[in-house]
């Protein structure tokens, strides 16, 4: 697994946004993995710029989100339909709405909707390139220690670590969602090519151990030792210590 220092949150930002930029250009029919949180802020920042130079159709480009929140309203400040309609297709409103993909946290049945959005992936998918973030405690997409290795997408339990993590983007800690609605590991792997983004001294910790072991589930992200096309890009603060 290589680990990558581009050296600066911008750099690593501008070249992910970069190759979005060229899968989408490449191919008008891509289908994208799409991650939400702090870490992708600049990612979809430079990949709007670069989509509004080259007046890129996008008419036909297909999204799946990896996770959202349980029982917030899609309209809700801090769902991530809402993350991503401020980041990206509200700014370049160009894309084909029924091809926007994001769990519905909020459906009456739950259960009903992970395997609705399961079987939409292995129907539409593969995606051709999945974006990562990283939790402080090694999480992908919203899959917590623990989570089985073959999950599918699913209802997470998140963890005193993530909330108190993600209460920074609410009034309070009380507010955060107890619970989301993932994509599992399995589904995850499934992309043809992934590229996990870490920055910052929080996530130093995550990507160090991510370097050193192998598959463990107690590190979420350890599972992408099991895939064979996965790139890992890090600004100086969240590169791991040569030892
Ligand atoms: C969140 C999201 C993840 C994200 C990670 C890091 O809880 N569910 O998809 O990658 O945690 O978030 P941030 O980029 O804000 O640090």
């Amino acid at each position: 697994m290589k680990i990558t220092n581009l050296g600066t949150r911008d750099y690593a930002s501008f070249y992910v946004a970069c190759e979005l930029y060229k899968q989408m250009s490449q191919q008008c029919h891509s289908k994208l993995g799409l991650a939400t949180g702090g870490t992708m802020i600049e990612v979809y920042k430079f990949l709007v710029d670069l989509l509004k130079k080259n007046k890129l159709d996008v008419s036909q480009i297909e999204t799946f989100n990896l996770d959202e929140y349980v029982g917030l309203d899609a309209n809700h400040g801090q769902s991530y339909h809402t993350y991503m309609n401020n980041v990206l297709f509200k700014r370049y409103p160009h894309f084909n709405l029924s091809l926007l993909h994001v769990p519905n946290g909020n459906a009456v049945d739950l259960d009903e909707e992970t395997k609705r959005y399961e079987y939409l992936i292995n129907q539409q998918g593969p995606v051709d390139i999945q974006i990562l973030g990283i939790g402080e405690n090694g999480h992908i997409g919203f899959n917590e220690p623990g989570t089985d290795v073959n999950s599918a997408t699913h209802i997470v339990n998140l963890t005193e670590s993530t909330i108190n993590a993600n209460s920074r983007y609410f009034e309070n800690e009380a507010e955060v969602p107890k619970q989301a609605i993932s994509m599992g590991l399995s589904t995850i792997l499934k992309a043809q090519r992934i590229i996990l983004l870490a920055f910052g001294e929080k996530k130093r910790e995550a990507i160090e151990k991510l370097a050193e072991n192998e598959v463990n589930s107690e590190v979420p992200a350890t599972i992408l030792h099991a895939h064979p096309n996965v790139e890992i890009y890090v600004d100086d603060d969240a590169a791991p210590r040569l030892k």
